[in-house]
């Protein structure tokens, strides 16, 4: 199977499947999966079902592992994001091109020296071109629409941020803000699979516009988690998926 969905927040299945347990190194992962036009497409609930795992403490190397032991070559993901970009108003669906790492305590790698040894990977294009354009080209076709390519900070949490937090974040030219892409993105590249994900915008953050806890991220997610799925589906069941199509397999500097 080389095709995964990984649903972040309030996106917790995508239909008729069955459930299939990994064992990795790093821990055990479920994995659902369903039968979409003859072809397995592996579905993974970054935060557990029904939401139990908060963003700091969500297994990413487990979840990662899992899905390249299963095969997987292709994942998109879903994330919910704040905006601190005006441009970018909630409701709003963004595709990440690049990411701010703030984040503080969480394993980054699968390469802690000893037996997996010292690795480094690039990050010029940290999110795949292919999928992304892909993802594009699909949209037009669902009527998904897509609101611009968005630069990602990924926070810690599970707090949201302060609003000088925000001011700086801004400045330093991002656009969303979420808990989760950072290290979901760099440990798929480390395994050498490409990886696009797509922000769901739920809400302005800290000190942009009103308040954060008036919005309504649960019915945000709802209302747009259908077409989004539905438009990764297209794309992953596009003939345009290649590993040649870009540099994710290649990526790795090992030493
Ligand atoms: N900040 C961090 N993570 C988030 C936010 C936010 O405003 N909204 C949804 N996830």
């Amino acid at each position: 199977m080389e095709k995964a969905i990984i649903g972040g927040t309030g996106v917790y299945e995508i239909g008729k499947s069955s459930q299939q347990e990994i064992k990795t190194e790093y821990g055990r992962v479920i994995v659902d999966i369903a039968k979409i036009n003859g072809e397995e497409i592996a579905f993974l609930a970054r935060h557990g079902k029904g939401h139990s795992v908060p963003p700091h403490l969500i297994n990413y190397r487990a979840n990662m592992r899992a899905l390249r032991d299963l095969g997987i070559k292709y994942i998109y993901a879903t994330c919910a994001v704040g905006s601190c970009n005006e441009s970018f108003v909630p409701s709003d669906v963004v595709v990440l091109k690049d990411f701010i790492d703030f984040t503080k305590v969480r394993p980054l790698t699968f390469y802690e020296g000893s037996k997996n040894g010292v690795a480094h990977v690039t990050m010029d294009a940290p999110y795949c071109p292919n999928l992304r354009e892909t993802f594009f080209k699909c949209a037009q076709k669902t009527g998904l629409q897509i609101k611009g390519h968005a630069v990602y900070v990924s926070t810690e949490g599970p707090r949201f941020e302060t609003a000088h937090e925000i001011k700086m974040y801004k400045m330093l030219g991002g656009d969303v803000v979420g808990m989760t892409n950072v290290p979901e993105v760099v440990l798929a590249k480390e395994l050498g699979m490409c990886y696009q994900a797509v922000g769901i915008i739920t809400n302005w953050c800290t000190g942009i516009k009103g308040d954060v806890i008036d919005h309504d991220i649960k019915g945000i997610m709802e209302k747009n988690k259908a077409l989004v799925t539905e438009t990764f589906i297209l794309a992953l069941n596009s003939e345009k998926l290649s590993q040649y199509a870009c540099k994710c397999k290649a990526s790795l500097l090992k030493l």
